[in-house]
């Protein structure tokens, strides 16, 4: 076109830019609010929304499209056909029925298990090479069947895991010490869910471990508010839903925070839902829950071999076991 004149004699070779692509299915609270963190960070060329809701979905396409001049250039596609998530590089998985307030997320499990076998074969049929990043609740269970579905190696289906509930424990941690959740480091792992597993020992504060501070100053009231901040991350989820009807906010920058780390190859290791069997004495099953785990291009690069206490190890075994005890009951 003539807006541009070009400072050469003939069209230059178009670059061989890595083209990050990125299918988010399921266009409600949480998958708009991933979709939005995504674009906000510039972390994708191009962004697919898949839904069941054709009119919602090109109401959501639209909406987000009339932001251009305030984003990077992204394009930005919506469809109810699969055929339109071709070679995308990453694909998160956000649709379904979410938890009303009281509700378990495991009691979802059926509902959105038949919901995935629709979803996942296509995505894999178009996007082969794909990683796929499960949110949808039960998010443990739902990792193992997008992974049994999906015929691909467990590195490259991964669930959120507790990505989120070690954010809300960071966050709960610094607001009690007035520090700045970004230089508290602390794990929360297993089920995203009531059984998760805070692990006291990898707690540290701009580098000083959190325990053997207090056991040296001797402060044992902060043990017991430790174990408070943990019962309130379990519960946190369930005060927000009976406040505001869903969460979506906190999630929607976890799962950004996931991408990031996968499309640019961050090799930065997050707690989430990875194929557990065989660490830290799982035996009872083919389990996916969260372990601190590194990830980058290719989705797990590999699972620290962070120490756990035998009480830690024992209650991560107890979360694993309230999993499987859902997913054995799947015919699948
Ligand atoms: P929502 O109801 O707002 O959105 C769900 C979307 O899925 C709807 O737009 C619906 O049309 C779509 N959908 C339903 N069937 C579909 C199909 N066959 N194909 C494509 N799209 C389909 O629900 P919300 O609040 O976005 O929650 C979604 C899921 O995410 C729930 O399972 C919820 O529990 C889960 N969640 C998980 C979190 C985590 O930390 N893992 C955090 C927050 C929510
Ligand atoms: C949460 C629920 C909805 O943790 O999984 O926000």
């Amino acid at each position: 076109h003539s807006f541009f004149t070009s400072i050469l004699n003939s069209a230059p070779p178009s670059p061989t830019k890595r083209h990050n692509k990125v299918t988010v299915v399921g266009a409600g609270n949480v998958g708009m609010a991933v979709a939005q963190t995504i674009l906000t960070q510039d972390l994708v060329d191009e962004l697919v929304l898949v839904d069941a809701l054709p009119d919602k979905l090109r109401g959501e396409m639209l909406d987000l499209q009339h932001a251009a001049a305030f984003l990077p250039r992204t394009k930005i596609h919506a469809s109810t056909e699969y055929s339109v998530t071709a070679g995308s590089d990453l694909c998160i998985v956000t649709a379904g029925a979410r938890q009303v307030s009281g509700e378990s997320r495991l009691n979802l499990v059926q509902r959105n298990v038949s919901l995935f076998r629709s979803i996942i074969p296509p995505l894999v049929q178009h996007s082969p090479a794909c990683v796929i990043l499960v949110v949808s609740n039960p998010v443990d269970v739902l990792t193992y069947v997008a992974w049994k579905l999906s015929g691909f190696p467990a590195n490259r289906v991964i669930g959120s895991g507790t990505n989120l509930d070690s954010s809300r424990f960071r966050f709960l941690i610094a607001d009690h010490l007035d520090v700045n959740a970004h230089d508290v480091q602390a794990y929360i792992v297993g089920e995203h869910g009531d059984s998760s597993v805070a692990l006291w020992s990898s707690i540290s504060v701009g580098g000083v471990p959190v325990l053997s501070f207090l056991e040296k100053q001797e402060i044992a009231y902060e043990r017991v508010t430790l174990e408070k901040i943990h019962k309130a991350v379990i519960e946190s989820a369930d005060e927000v839903i009976r406040l505001k009807g869903y969460t979506s906010w906190a999630i929607g920058y976890s799962v950004a925070n996931l991408a990031r780390s996968i499309l640019r190859d961050q090799r930065k290791v997050h707690p989430v839902s990875v194929l557990a069997k065989g660490f830290h004495g799982i035996h009872g099953g083919k389990v996916f829950l969260s372990l601190p785990s590194q990830l980058g291009r290719g989705g797990v690069i590999g699972v620290t071999n962070i120490h756990l206490t035998p009480k830690e190890a024992q209650h991560l075994r107890d979360s694993a076991t309230a999993i499987l005890e859902v997913q054995n009951q799947l015919p699948i």
